[in-house]
């Protein structure tokens, strides 16, 4: 296997050892590298990595929907969700994949009991993220889902993926409407190190509301600590990150892999 991840910066990226782990533990031989390109370059570095022999590689920020206009062909989510995180290379040609609401979903399923069918959902958030969330959220069965974002203009945007189910909650008043809801999520970058907190009073939740952030560093965000604090099922971001590699290492050899206690100790170290 011949792989990597592309981003500007890359360094942080914690998917060389997700892979690395891997490869290990299926015996496959190759390498995953960061590969960092320069936004004036994107275009020449991505073709050289077709040169270079790559089986493909994973897309991170600021190129999920840049690369699109790269590709050859583009799988339905990834063209639903409007951006790609996973590449695969066949015959010098690219094959754009989003394997983020697969990695989401699969997330929740293996760390609690929870059926998404007739479910309602509260999803704080509009960006790249909160796009894979809300497909792989409808494509499960749910009900209803709540959706707030500061910028209003790019929830409402996001009502076409289905009119019916989803409401645009307004930014400040997004604590009136989480006291009859299943599952609360936030797909901001609010409550991660170094970044301001989300402000939201959650104690008017459900004692059966589960709460979930992708933020995972911190692992438990304020968010998560409150919810843990008031008797609530948590789900920690992390896993998302474990479960959305798990496609794309099989795009690249034939095996979909399993996340195991081991990986998950060995990212959060
Ligand atoms: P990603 O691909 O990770 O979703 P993104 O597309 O940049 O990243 O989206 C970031 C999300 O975090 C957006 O919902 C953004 O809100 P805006 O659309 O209003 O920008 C949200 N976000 C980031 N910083 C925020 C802040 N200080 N307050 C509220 N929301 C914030």
């Amino acid at each position: 296997m011949k792989a990597g991840v592309i981003g500007f910066p890359v360094h942080h990226s914690k998917s060389p050892i997700i892979h690395g782990h891997w490869m290990d533990k299926y015996d496959i031989t190759g390498s995953y590298k960061t590969i960092e390109i320069h936004p004036d370059n994107f275009q020449n570095e991505v073709n050289e990595l077709v040169t270079n022999n790559y089986n493909g590689f994973n897309v991170t920020a600021p190129y999920k929907e840049e690369i699109l206009s790269l590709c050859y062909e583009i799988d339905d989510i990834a063209k639903a969700i409007g951006a790609v995180n996973t590449i695969l290379i066949e015959d010098r040609k690219l094959l754009g994949k989003n394997t983020d609401s697969f990695g989401f979903i699969q997330n929740i399923k293996s760390q609690i009991n929870f059926n998404f069918k007739n479910k309602k959902c509260f999803v704080i958030g509009a960006g790249g993220a909160a796009r894979a969330i809300i497909y792989g959220l409808l494509n499960e069965g749910i009900q209803e889902i709540y959706l707030t974002n500061r910028t209003k203009e790019k929830a409402e945007s996001l009502r076409k993926f289905d009119e019916d189910k989803i409401k645009i909650i307004n930014w400040e008043e997004k604590e009136n409407y989480i006291g009859n809801i299943d599952i609360l999520v936030n797909t901001t970058s609010l409550g991660m190190l170094g970044k301001r907190n989300l402000e939201i009073n959650i104690s008017s939740l459900n004692k059966t509301t589960v709460v979930t952030d992708l933020v995972y560093a911190p692992l438990m965000t304020p968010l998560l600590l409150d919810a843990k604090n008031q008797g609530n099922d948590i789900v920690t971001g992390i896993g998302m990150l474990l479960h959305q590699a798990r496609p794309a290492f099989e795009a690249w050899t034939g095996i979909l892999p399993e996340v195991s206690k081991t990986l998950e100790e060995k990212i959060l170290k």
